[in-house]
C-alpha cells in the first residue's frame, strides 16, 4: 500500500521526516505492507505533515500528523483509509484544494519529484515534445497567443521577451531562470524546485529550443538548500536520461542545464544584478538599455524568466494556447499561484485564475486571521508591494486593476496582518529594508531609504509631523521616479499606502490634509 509523506521544506519544517520514519518502523512492528512515496507537498501548510494513503478510491489524507499519532493511525487501518480523528477524507475532496484551478500545479503533491516514471506518466515532456516538432517560431507563437507574463512580479509578456531573443543574432544565446524567490511570504518558486522541478527543467529547454540557446543557468536562493539538492539531482537525472544536454530528448537541440547558487542579497533577483552574480561579480544593478534580451549574459542574448514563468509553459505546449488563455480576465490571462502567508489561519498555495477577490482568498481560502482578531491590512505582492485596505479586498486581482490603486500582484505573495499591526512602523521597515538591501548604485535609493527611516522616525515621534509627512511624500516621489531598478522604485508602494489608508497610525487624523 502506497503511502505518501512530503518531503518539501514546509513539510519537513513540521517534522515530516520524523512521522516518515515513524511510519516506517511501525508499519515493520506491525507486518504491514507500507510502501512509502516522499512526495511534494499540496501546498495545504496548516495540515503538514499530511500523509495521504493511495486506496481503490483515491487518495485518503490524514493531517496534521505528528509521529506519536502514528501507532493509533495504523491500529486504526491507515493502510485501508480508515476513519479516525486526523482523517481529513478523499484529498481531493478538501474544499481548498477542490476550489482551486490547478494547472501548473496539477502534479503537485501527486508525483513523486524525482520519479522520471511518475513524470512522464502525468503529462511530462508533452510539451517539450509538442514543442520539438512545432519548431522555433511556431513555439514562441504559442506562448505569446497564451497571453502569459512574466510571473517574478513585472509581467511582461514572455513570448514578446522570447521574440526579442530569437531575433537576435548571436553565437550563443543563454537561458536563465530567476529563482532568487525574495519576496516576504512567497513559497510558489520553491515547491516547484522541491516538488516538481522536471517541470521547470521542460519549461527552460522549450524557452531554449524557442530561442536558439544552447546553455542554460538557474539562480537558485542559498537559503533553499533542499530546493538546491532537489534541483541538482532533477537535472543530473534528466541528462542522464537524454531529456536534455547533447541532444534534447533525442533531437538535434543541445541544451545544457546548470544550478548556481545565490549571493544571499534580496537585490540579487533584479534580473541585471542576477546576471552579474552569475558571472562571478557583486551583485550590483546594471542600467537597462541593453536589455538583457539583447546583452544579457556574458553580454549574449539571454531569456531571463521567473520560475514559474517557465513552469507554465510546458502545459501551454501540451494543451495550446487557447487552453490557457481561456482562464483569467483582460490581460491577465491564465493562473496564478497565490501564496497566503502572515497572520491567516489556512496558510498555503492557491492557484486560481486572475480575477478572484483578494476577500475571496483571505477570508474563504485562508479563513481569516490565525490570532482570530479582525484582518486590518494585506500585503500584496512582497515587502514592496502596497498594503491593501478593506475597501479595495473586493477589486478582481488583475494586473491592471491592482495598478490602478497604485498596488501590485507582483509574484503572489500575500501576507496578512491583524488589527494590531502599527502600520507606521510597518512603512518605517519598508524604508529600513531598502537601507539594509540598496546594492548602492543609484542615490534615490541609497540615501532616501536611511532618510526615509529618519523622517518616518521624527513622525512617530511627532516633530512637525505635518510637514514631515509632506517631506516623507515628496521623498517616496523622487524614489519613485528615479531610482534604476524597482527596489528603491517601489519602497514608496508600502510606506505610501500605509500612509494613505490608515493616517491614524501615524499619528494624523483622517481628515487633516495630507
Ligand atoms: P521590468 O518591467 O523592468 O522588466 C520586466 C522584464 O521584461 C525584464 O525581464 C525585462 O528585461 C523585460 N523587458 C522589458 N522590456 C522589454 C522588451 N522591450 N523586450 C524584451 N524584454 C523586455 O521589471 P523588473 O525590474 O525586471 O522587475 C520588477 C518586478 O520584480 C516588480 O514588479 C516586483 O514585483 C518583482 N519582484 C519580484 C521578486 C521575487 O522574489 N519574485 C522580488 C522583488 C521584486
Ligand atoms: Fe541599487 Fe537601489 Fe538603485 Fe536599485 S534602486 S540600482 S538597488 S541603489
Amino acid at each position: 500500500v502506497t503511502v505518501y509523506v512530503p518531503r518539501d521544506s514546509a513539510a519537513l519544517a513540521l517534522g515530516a521526516d520524523a512521522v516518515a520514519a515513524a511510519l516506517q518502523a511501525g508499519a515493520a512492528a506491525r507486518q504491514l505492507p507500507l510502501q512509502l512515496v516522499r512526495n511534494g507537498s499540496r501546498g495545504m501548510f496548516w495540515l503538514e505533515p499530511l500523509v495521504e494513503v493511495a486506496t481503490p478510491a483515491g487518495r485518503i489524507a490524514y493531517g496534521p500528523v505528528a509521529p506519536q499519532d502514528v501507532p493509533g493511525l495504523l491500529d486504526a487501518g491507515l493502510l485501508q483509509g480508515a476513519a479516525h480523528a486526523l482523517c481529513l477524507g478523499p484529498t481531493e475532496q478538501i474544499p481548498y484544494l477542490a476550489r482551486q484551478e490547478r494547472l501548473t500545479f496539477a502534479r503537485m503533491g501527486v508525483t513523486d519529484p524525482l520519479s522520471l516514471a511518475d513524470y512522464e506518466a502525468h503529462g511530462g515532456w508533452q510539451g517539450l515534445d509538442r514543442a520539438l516538432a512545432l519548431g522555433a517560431a511556431a513555439v514562441v507563437q504559442e506562448v505569446q497567443g497564451s497571453g502569459l507574463r512574466g510571473r517574478g512580479g513585472a509581467a511582461f509578456p514572455t513570448g514578446v521577451k522570447w521574440q526579442t531573443v530569437a531575433q537576435a543574432q548571436a553565437a550563443q544565446k543563454y537561458v536563465v531562470c530567476n529563482a532568487d524567490e525574495g519576496d516576504s511570504g512567497t513559497f510558489s518558486d520553491r515547491m516547484v524546485l522541491e516538488g516538481d522541478p522536471y517541470m521547470l527543467i521542460e519549461g527552460m529547454a522549450i524557452a531554449a529550443l524557442a530561442v536558439g540557446a544552447t546553455r542554460g543557468y538557474v539562480y537558485v536562493r542559498a537559503e533553499y538548500p533542499h530546493a538546491v539538492a532537489m534541483l541538482r539531482e532533477a537535472i543530473a537525472r534528466a541528462t542522464a536520461a537524454g531529456v536534455i544536454g547533447a541532444r534534447v530528448r533525442g533531437s538535434a537541440h543541445a541544451f545544457h542545464l546548470e544550478v548556481r547558487k545565490a549571493a544571499g542579497a534580496y537585490v540579487c533577483g533584479e534580473e541585471t544584478a542576477m546576471l552579474e552574480s552569475i558571472e562571478g561579480k557583486r551583485g550590483i544593478v546594471r542600467a537597462k538599455p541593453p536589455l538583457p534580451a539583447l546583452q544579457g549574459l556574458f553580454g549574449q542574448p539571454t531569456v531571463i524568466n521567473n520560475v514559474i514563468s517557465f513552469a507554465s509553459v510546458p502545459l501551454i505546449l501540451a494543451r495550446g494556447s487557447a487552453f490557457y488563455r481561456d482562464y483569467g480576465m483582460g490581460r491577465s490571462r491564465g493562473t496564478l499561484p497565490f501564496q497566503l502567508a502572515g497572520n491567516v489561519l489556512r496558510g498555503g498555495l492557491v492557484e486560481k485564475a486572475f480575477g478572484l477577490s483578494l476577500r475571496e482568498l483571505v477570508f474563504d481560502f485562508g479563513g481569516g486571521t490565525r490570532s482570530g482578531r479582525p484582518v486590518k491590512a494585506i500585503q500584496v505582492g512582497g515587502p514592496l508591494g502596497a498594503y491593501v485596505p478593506p475597501s479595495k479586498w473586493d477589486e478582481p486581482l488583475d494586473y491592471e486593476a491592482y495598478a490602478a490603486f497604485s498596488a501590485v500582484l507582483g509574484h503572489g505573495g500575500v501576507v496578512v496582518h491583524d488589527d494590531s499591526a502599527d502600520m507606521a512602523r510597518l512603512a518605517r521597515y519598508a524604508m529600513e529594508f531598502c537601507a539594509l538591501e540598496s546594492c548602492g548604485k543609484c542615490t534615490p535609493c541609497r540615501i532616501g531609504s536611511t532618510r526615509g527611516v529618519e523622517v518616518i522616525d521624527r513622525v512617530l515621534r511627532g516633530e512637525h509631523r505635518l510637514q514631515q509627512v509632506q517631506l516623507l511624500r515628496d521623498l517616496c516621489d523622487t524614489m519613485l521616479h528615479s531610482s534604476l531598478c524597482a527596489m528603491g522604485g517601489m519602497t514608496p508602494y508600502p510606506v505610501l499606502s500605509a500612509l494613505e489608508h490608515y493616517p491614524q497610525d501615524f499619528g494624523l487624523t483622517a481628515t487633516q490634509d495630507l
